[in-house]
């Protein structure tokens, strides 16, 4: 059945014109029909250089509307509706203006699991991949930093500024514990233990590497051993299998399961693909705005000035 429908899609995609994007985090069936898969930031990349008008987006609600603000006149399509970011979720516009007008003239960097209105009142966005390097450019010694605090707790280790932390966090990287991983480090010692910032402090804080999601395979490779510990959201030990056959990955914890990226299945991309269904919009103002700090993340990560 997977099979079946997963030649559909490739079929499908290919008369209609269509380029599927799917995260690190999605079912491995997913990812084997999409033709790139990648990190926040990647997708944000890619997001830009689109050939083709309609976009199925296989990630979460941020994610896709992301890559409507980049590119307006594309079609971009979620095929799980309803798969939310309870990180995003944390902060809304209004909260983020309130703390504005505690602190004026602090710039706001932003992660980019956030809602297009919370961008809009943001100077610069960031992904696990460049958040330390976007604050470093920020021309200011104190930076607000929303909504990951234990993003924000990492980046805090690796900047001499003074970061003004969001109280949100993922709740998938919340559920792991120092205790599970000690275990698999009992049986398994020389495993090299790589976390995705968004793991509380402790967690990142016994991590050989700290890194994004795409940044684990060319991590995973350099390892001493063969195990690899992985300590992120369990949809990464697919891409990290296929390009690192030769190591043997464990998840950290089995509760390393986020629901919502779980939502797009192959029935619901072959759905968006032949129907057009759920395509995400942004209105008009809020993107003009939001497109600013996503825009100037790019550029940084590119390498080239936004001051
Ligand atoms: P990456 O940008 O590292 O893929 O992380 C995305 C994310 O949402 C982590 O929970």
């Amino acid at each position: 059945m997977t099979a079946q429908i997963s030649k559909q899609i490739l079929k499908l995609k290919r008369e209609k014109g269509v380029i599927i994007l799917a995260h690190n985090y999605q079912r491995p069936e997913v990812q084997d029909v999409a033709d790139i898969v990648g990190d926040s930031f990647e997708l944000a990349l890619k997001a830009k250089h689109l050939e083709q008008d309609t976009v199925v987006f296989c990630g979460v609600h941020f994610m896709a509307e992301s890559c409507k603000i980049l590119a307006p006149e594309k079609t971009v399509l979620l095929p799980a509706i309803d798969a939310g970011c309870p990180l995003a979720d944390t902060i809304t516009a209004e909260g983020l203006r309130l703390l504005k007008a505690e602190n004026p003239g602090i710039p706001v960097v932003t992660y980019i699991n956030s809602s297009a209105a919370v961008k809009a009142e943001s100077d610069y966005c960031c992904t696990s991949a460049n958040a330390v390097k976007v604050v470093n450019v920020v021309d200011s010694e104190t930076v607000i930093f929303a909504p990951d605090a234990n993003l924000g707790h990492f980046v805090q280790q690796h900047t001499k500024k003074r970061l003004l932390l969001w109280d949100g966090h993922c709740i998938t990287h919340q559920r792991v514990s120092v205790e599970e991983i000690l275990q698999i480090k009992a049986v398994h010692e020389d495993a090299l233990v790589i976390a995705h910032p968004e793991c509380q402090p402790d967690v990142v804080g016994i991590a050989d590497v700290v890194c994004s999601t795409s940044r684990m395979i060319p991590e995973s490779r350099k390892a001493p051993g063969n195990i690899v510990i992985i300590v992120t959201e369990e949809g990464m030990l697919h891409p990290l299998k296929k390009a690192v056959p030769d190591k043997q990955f464990i998840l950290a914890s089995p509760k390393l399961v986020c629901r919502n990226m779980k939502k797009v299945t192959l029935e619901l991309v072959l759905e968006a693909i032949e129907t057009g269904k759920h395509a995400v919009d942004v209105d008009p103002v809020t993107a003009t705005k939001a497109i600013i700090p996503l825009e100037r993340m790019l550029a940084i990560g590119a390498g080239i000035s936004v001051n």
